[in-house]
């Protein structure tokens, strides 16, 4: 992965060289390990564990923006670098492994809800369309250092959970499993050079942006199941009210 980062980013960094284009890189709050600086501001170094399992994808992240500023440095190429915090809404992958998608499918399901570790670890969710507004903004700026670009509110792990098992209305239990490796314990991003330079903050509240994922991920396990029931089955979902009036 690390290898792969370094090798594509090179070609990309080249190719804006050639044509003058201005690059966009994606970074992440990974750049920041399991921070001991809280929130974390983009002038932290961060505290990445170079050889545990999460290190490919954060040592990648890290050599894309230390070759994006060498780049802006030494040939003059324009770099913007976001700094992306948990995000999510609708369209999301199903099975993409994240908490988001794991404790709405379970809640929806009546299945238990799954915590890793103690739930006792926080994250900042960010809702997908205050992303986009950053990202665009942050193209359409001079700004050039790395800029962090999530949702300040923070929850811990556990109280997401009561959260989404609320909005969905669901009987699911809520269990606790073994922690996972290297899990960084603290995740919020400090916006202030967002809220000065590119005059942006996130508008849409977690329980909005949570009901219009729960809605998606409803839809998306009933189609799952049409096209596997014989097609005289009757659907029991029939429009997006009915689907929000069983949630
Ligand atoms: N949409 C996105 O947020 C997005 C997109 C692309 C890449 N990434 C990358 O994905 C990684 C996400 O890391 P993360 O740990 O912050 O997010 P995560 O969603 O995998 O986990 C968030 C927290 O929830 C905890 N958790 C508890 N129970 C869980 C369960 N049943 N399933 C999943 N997690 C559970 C995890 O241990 C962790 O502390 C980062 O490397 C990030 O850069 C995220």
């Amino acid at each position: 992965m690390k290898q792969v980062a370094f090798s594509v980013i090179c070609v990309i960094l080249g190719l804006a060289k050639r044509v003058g284009a201005r690059v966009l890189i994606a970074s992440t709050s990974e750049v920041y390990g399991d921070p001991n600086e809280h929130p974390q501001t983009e002038t932290y170094w961060g505290h990445v564990n170079p050889i545990g399992p999460r290190a490919c994808y954060d040592e990648g992240k890290r050599v894309a923006e230390t070759l994006s500023y060498a780049y802006m440095r030494q040939e003059g190429v324009s770099v913007r670098v976001a700094r992306i915090f948990n995000t999510f809404g609708p369209r999301m992958h199903m099975n993409d492994g994240r908490v988001v998608s794991n404790f709405i499918l379970q809640a929806l399901q009546n299945d238990s809800i799954t915590i890793y570790g103690s739930g006792k670890q926080t994250r900042s969710f960010q809702y997908v369309s205050d992303l986009v507004d950053g990202l665009v903004a942050l193209m359409a700026s001079n700004y050039t250092q790395p800029i962090n670009i999530g949702n300040p509110v923070e929850h811990t792990i556990e109280e997401f959970a009561l959260i989404i098992k609320d909005l969905v209305g669901t009987k699911s239990k809520i269990v606790e499993l073994a922690a996972v490796e290297d899990d960084p314990q603290r995740r919020r991003p400090d916006i202030t050079r967002a809220k000065i330079y590119l005059n942006w903050e996130p508008k849409i509240p977690l329980a909005e942006g949570l009901k219009k994922t729960i809605l998606y991920f409803a839809k998306e396990l009933q189609r799952t199941k049409h096209s596997q029931k014989t097609s005289f089955m009757q659907p029991s979902y029939k429009n997006d009210h009915d689907i929000v009036e069983q949630l």
